[in-house]
């Protein structure tokens, strides 16, 4: 089984994955990670060192080896993944994987990102009246590329859980 989860950023990705991963009995991967552990290097350090140009290329070659070398897996994209290079239209023509969209309100995520911005580069300097307008301007042009997942499920008030066994159903 190939499974993807996408979403923005602090709609609970890695830690979704990795419970459904548990619960499956599947390898987890997060991409993020899986860049971090390739290039030596925090996504923070990139971005800074080598700008998010950069970044986003490497993104691209890591995901695409990551799919091509990987059999069974639940793999969760960084936020931006599924808006550059094509990204999601190489998962989505891909019959096999099954893409999944964590979606999550403007509200939900405000809450999340608040508390936990410094590891992330895009938002990390922002200052808290500025946060809440970024993350809807940006979810409303990045949702154009979420909404290409073959499935979506709204996580907003749901336990993880919750959310885990929703996925299982939507699978079976
Ligand atoms: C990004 C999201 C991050 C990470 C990078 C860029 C984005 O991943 O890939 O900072 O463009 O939304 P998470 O969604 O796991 O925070």
């Amino acid at each position: 089984m190939k499974i993807i989860l996408l979403g923005y950023m602090g709609s609970g990705k890695t830690t979704i994955g990795y419970q459904l991963a548990k619960k499956l009995y599947l390898d987890f991967t997060d991409l993020d990670e899986y860049i971090e552990k390739k290039e030596g290097k925090t996504i923070l350090e990139i971005f800074t060192e080598k700008g998010e140009i950069y970044f986003r290329k490497i993104e691209h070659i890591y995901l695409k080896q990551f799919i091509s070398e990987n059999n069974s897996y639940v793999l969760s994209l960084g936020g931006g993944t599924p808006c550059y290079a094509g990204n999601i239209d190489m998962i989505t023509r891909h019959t096999k994987i099954q893409s999944i969209y964590l979606q999550a309100s403007i509200t939900t995520l405000y809450e999340r990102l608040c508390e936990n911005s410094s590891k992330r580069p895009l938002i990390a300097k922002l200052t808290k009246e500025g946060l809440t307008e970024y993350i809807a301007k940006h979810v409303f042009e990045r949702s154009l590329y979420y909404e290409k997942a073959k499935h979506r499920i709204s996580i907003n008030s749901k336990s993880i859980e919750a959310i885990v066994a929703e996925i299982r159903i939507l699978l079976h």
